[in-house]
């Protein structure tokens, strides 16, 4: 057994994860999270909020995850949101093309489908399942179709990324933040891509959650004003050129910026803060890092995009969280499709003298001209260059139709007028987050066997153990009264009450002996075990053990949940709890 299928085994046993529709045989691509796996699950989302609605201020927003058409069209997911797919003429399995050669070539996922079935047909590549001959690779668009309304309705698409719900809603965003750039919004939900061949777990999945932050910046102004925060975060960057020597490299975020490896503070600031976020749930420091795009496999819409790689024991080096500067394309590309201006009003500390180029098309021409149309033309007029204002017969296109006009209804010239402010069009920088590809992370990073001292002294038994961080771990108290006695029972329930009314969820379990409870504890990885027992009668004193050292103290029962309270979300450290025993 490899560490994904000891940890997907430990994932179904205990109630983390599974596959979806078990009863009905599964089908790729969809998991369940069980009792455990949604608390894990909730909590990583929680810090996620923690981290970017509280500390950076980037309010969380909900929007649908169907989306019109118009939408995807704007976006450019319906035109250009797709993998290359290739199936076996023989038994019909698709196949990722690019996944196909990736042990061929470098970055299989720059490859046209021309030059996929090049390598191909080259290297002699048959169908993984049955040997098969395989088909021409072609494009598959990767978003869920489906209908808005009875009978065939209007085309709408499952969103395939949270974040054009902050694009469209720019606007009132904008007026939400008094229209001050910087400003962000995030948005943690469900998005929906129909993958080709999703065989790795939750790592490809058909429906998966992405915490995803659009944060609105000055594109004239990319330095960051808390960027001193992580300005000394040393981080493993594999950047385009240190790729090409096959060499990760360490630095400071302060020197990067400064040595040109990341274009820009912004950039780098949410670099540090993925780094900073992808440690304190867990991940361990030297199984992290950043990975920039090349140029030719960067998505339509961004310039340049790093992303926050983990290793893992089967797929290697796994993207779990993409950070791109995607530049102004979003706002445009919605601008031009819905006809609305998405730009803020920025106002100068002084108000400049600019000589502009002034259309002033003349209505009283216009009027008897076109009619009702005459704002049309008076618009069309506006949209022309000097030049072909300048010419003897002025064309516009109005209503769909050319139309030559006199060059006498429009009036042109260069004036100097004194302007106070400008509109500008924002550009984004966004960390996306997969946050089922950080949960696995999570859990095969805490996965640890470990010999440790059995009944006998001499004898060695093995223990399997979730290290998870104690602000992650699902259950974070077990309750164990040493036996089911009613006189232990009391105590044990008004300790379970004490940790209740703090807000610590516990698990209360009395079955078994101590020693397989607290294996089970360990299993699931709940930091902190309490055992009442007859001891507890006489002096009102506990143990609590600690999961990680399995050391064990004695504590007064009184006021034990802030103990707990604190040594799980504050810095207590576990031997200041009571006394060692
Ligand atoms: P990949 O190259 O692995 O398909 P991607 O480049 O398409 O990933 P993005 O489009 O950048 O991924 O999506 C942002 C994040 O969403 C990823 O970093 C990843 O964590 C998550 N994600 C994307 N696709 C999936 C999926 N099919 N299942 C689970 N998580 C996903
Ligand atoms: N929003 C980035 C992505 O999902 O691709």
């Amino acid at each position: 057994m490899d560490k994904y299928e000891q940890v997907i085994e430990l994932a179904k046993r205990r109630g983390f994860l599974w596959n979806s529709f078990e009863l009905y045989g599964g089908t790729a691509g969809f998991y369940d999270y069980g009792p455990l796996g949604s608390t894990l699950k909730r909590r990583i989302e929680q810090i996620w909020r923690e981290a970017y609605v509280i500390r950076e201020g980037f309010m969380e927003i909900e929007s649908p995850t169907i989306g019109i058409e118009d939408v995807f069209v704007a976006s450019g997911h319906v035109g250009g949101f797709s993998d290359p797919l290739c199936e076996c003429k023989d038994c019909g399995e698709a196949f990722r093309a690019d996944h196909l050669v990736d042990k061929i070539v470098a970055v299989a996922d720059a490859l046209s489908d021309k030059e996929l079935d090049n390598v191909i047909t080259e290297n002699n590549i048959k169908c993984p399942e049955c040997q098969g001959e395989l088909g021409k690779t072609y494009e598959f668009n990767l978003m869920f179709r489906t209908n808005i309304g009875p009978g065939n309705g209007r085309t709408g698409y499952m969103r395939p990324e949270t974040a054009q719900g902050m694009f469209v809603n720019f606007l009132r965003l904008a007026r939400f933040y008094r229209e001050k750039l910087p400003f962000g919004a995030t948005q943690i939900g469900k998005s929906y891509r129909n993958e080709i061949s999703p065989r790795q777990g939750v790592i490809r999945l058909r429906e998966f959650t992405q915490a995803e932050a659009e944060i609105f910046i000055d594109p004239n102004d990319k330095k960051h004003p808390e960027f001193s925060r992580f300005a000394d975060k040393e981080v493993s960057l594999y950047s385009d050129d240190a790729q090409e020597r096959e060499k990760v490299e360490k630095m400071t975020l302060g020197e990067a910026v400064e040595n040109g490896t990341i274009a820009h503070e912004f950039l780098a600031y949410h670099i540090g803060l993925t780094d900073h976020f992808l440690q304190r749930i867990g991940i361990t420091a030297d199984k992290m890092r950043f990975r920039q795009h090349k140029k030719d496999e960067m998505a339509h819409y961004a310039i340049d995009c790093w992303d926050a790689e983990i290793e893992t024991d089967r797929f290697g080096w796994v993207e779990v969280v993409g950070i791109a500067d995607r530049t102004d394309y979003d706002l445009k590309a919605h601008a031009a499709i819905s006809n609305t201006e998405l730009s803020i009003y920025r106002e100068y500390s002084e108000p400049r003298m600019v000589t502009q180029f002034v259309v002033k098309p003349d209505m009283g021409k216009l009027g008897p001209l076109f009619k009702s149309k005459a704002k049309d033309a008076a618009n069309a007029l506006k949209s022309l260059s000097r030049e072909e204002l300048e010419q003897e017969n002025i064309t516009i296109m109005v209503d769909g139709e050319a139309m030559t006009v006199p060059r006498d209804v429009v009036k042109f010239a260069e004036e100097t007028v004194k302007i106070s402010g400008e509109n500008i069009i924002p550009h984004v920088i966004e960390p996306s987050y997969g946050i089922d590809r950080i949960f696995y992370a999570t859990m095969e990073h805490a996965f640890e066997e470990e010999m440790v001292s059995g009944k006998e002294d001499s004898e060695e038994e093995k223990r399997i153990v979730m290290k998870l961080e104690k602000e992650v771990a699902p259950v974070q108290v077990a309750i164990l009264p040493l036996l089911t006695r009613e006189e232990l029972i009391i105590p044990a329930k008004e300790i379970e009450k004490q940790m209740k009314d703090r807000g610590i969820l516990v698990s209360y379990d009395d079955s078994g002996t101590i020693g397989r409870r607290y294996r089970r504890n360990d299993e699931i990885g709940t930091p902190y075990s309490i055992t009442i027992d007859y001891d507890t009668l006489e002096d009102n004193t506990v143990t609590i053990r600690d999961r990680d050292s399995m050391k064990q103290v004695r504590t007064p029962v009184e006021g034990i949940a802030d103990i707990v309270y604190e040594m799980i979300y504050g810095n207590r450290k576990f031997e200041s709890a009571g006394q060692a025993l």
